[in-house]
């Protein structure tokens, strides 16, 4: 059966990974928690990003810069002129709308009334707030509306701590905020949101090449997650699409519930930000190159991905319901086994005869490299079922065996298939199956 967004929005409510925020008070629109299987997924996707992006390159270097940021920046950045969404109001139920997302000559989606909507105005989607207890229009600063500012603005602090030359990256993930009109699609936009990015510094004439290098590594990465090929797909940016500061963009769109949408976005930015920075700050952001001698402001390339959308993405793409011989209807979420909120289940067949108290041996040894659930209650068929609703990707049954010869039986999520392992070998035998 299709995914659809009301089984993804259902079964995130029902297993712990995303709660709407302030639900005993009626729901913050548009903002929502991360339960406990929500917060490991995020984090794991994350810990998946930032080992493909640093720990696999020897010239990407991570940094987190703060939220607030000098005042300046988004001037220099083209935020305060630029960042901004054209809106129109309907002046008779007082909805809000983006210009660019409705008809405007056809009648109000909400109320039905023709001829209500305001000209369309220009709305910056940067948060404000004030630095201090006076609010002035002399301490006003803005939450990030993308993280890579911070990256930008730290170039010549790399440079000069790190013994990194061009071309090299800087990575970084955090949250970034913007005030845009969300509807609905769950946590696909959201006005708070967490961003993966990456800027990769390189010389003027070498930027084609590094964008052409960094789209085909980025597509790569999704599909080491596992992601199915036949919901990826390129969309090139027209004149009309290009951000104030690209030269070229593409985005990495996902098939998702609700269509074909942008998940990442490559961009080959140019030297429109350190230039700019350069101009604003009157700080020096060229780079020398010690062996050409050959001073130069360098070129970004950015990829640009959303953390919080590819957690929604991970969730679409791992769902299924899958109809077994024996007339179960078994919802299976298929998540890689290195982003799965919980890898191990360790479930004891029975209780007594000590047969517990051995899974419990074994839970021990387990945790140190594994996140493990333990569950020792109901029939065995039912717990395998919670497990694959959750995703993990391995349960291990502890039995009358267990105690004699020391074999556990070993499940996979995926194919049901089950092995006999002994003990002493199941943390080896997880982690390879992990790699595979
Ligand atoms: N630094 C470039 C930049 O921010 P963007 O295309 O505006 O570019 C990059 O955003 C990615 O951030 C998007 O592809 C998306 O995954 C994520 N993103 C942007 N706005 C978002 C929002 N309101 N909610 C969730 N994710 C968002």
């Amino acid at each position: 059966a299709e995914v659809t967004m009301d089984k993804l929005v259902s079964l995130c409510k029902r297993r712990g990974f995303v709660f709407q925020s302030s639900e005993i008070y009626g729901g913050l629109s548009s903002a929502w928690d991360y339960g406990p299987m929500g917060v490991e997924l995020k984090k794991n996707i994350q810990n998946f990003w930032w080992k493909e992006m640093t720990q696999l390159h020897e010239n990407i270097v991570g940094l987190d810069a703060a939220i607030m940021m000098h005042p300046r920046v988004w001037e220099a950045s083209g935020h305060v002129a630029n960042f901004s969404d054209p809106l129109v109001d309907c002046k008779e139920c007082k909805n809000r709308f983006r210009a660019d997302h409705i008809d405007l000559s056809a009648p109000c989606p909400v109320c039905g009334n023709s001829g209500t909507f305001t000209e369309p105005r220009q709305f910056n989607l940067m948060f404000q707030t004030h630095l201090g207890p006076v609010k002035d229009d002399k301490n006003i600063v803005y939450l990030r509306p993308e993280t890579a500012q911070g990256i930008f603005v730290n170039f010549r602090n790399v440079v000069q701590t790190s013994r990194v030359k061009i071309p090299f990256g800087i990575a970084q993930v955090g949250k970034a905020f913007r005030n845009e009109i969300v509807t609905k699609n769950f946590i696909f936009r959201t006005c708070e949101f967490e961003q993966m990015e990456m800027q990769y510094f390189v010389k003027p004439g070498s930027d084609d090449e590094w964008f052409n290098y960094w789209r085909e590594r980025r597509m790569g990465y999704y599909e080491k997650l596992g992601i199915r090929g036949d919901r990826l797909r390129w969309h090139q940016h027209g004149p009309d699409e290009l951000a104030h500061y690209a030269k070229d963009a593409y985005d990495i769109e996902y098939l998702f519930p609700m269509g074909w949408q942008e998940l990442e976005g490559v961009h080959n930015r140019t030297d429109f930000d350190l230039g700019r920075h350069q101009e604003f700050s009157g700080k020096d952001q060229t780079y020398l190159d010690e062996e050409t001698r050959e001073r130069y402001v360098p070129y970004v390339i950015e990829t640009s991905a959303g953390l919080t959308r590819s957690v929604l993405m991970v969730l679409s793409d791992a769902y299924e319901e899958e109809q077994l011989e024996d007339g179960d209807l078994r919802t299976v979420m298929r998540f890689h086994p290195a982003v799965a909120p919980i890898t191990v289940a360790i479930l004891p067949l029975v209780k007594k005869d000590g047969i517990a108290e051995l899974a419990r041996e074994i839970e021990a040894e387990l945790r140190e490299d594994f996140n493990v659930f333990y569950d020792q209650s109901g029939a065995i068929g039912r717990r395998y079922r919670r497990q694959d609703e959750g995703g993990t990707p391995y349960c291990v049954t502890v039995d009358y065996d267990s105690k004699e010869d020391g074999t556990v039986t070993l499940r996979f999520r995926d194919s049901m298939e089950q092995v006999r392992v002994h003990r002493s070998e199941l943390a080896a035998r997880i982690r390879k199956e992990i790699k595979e």
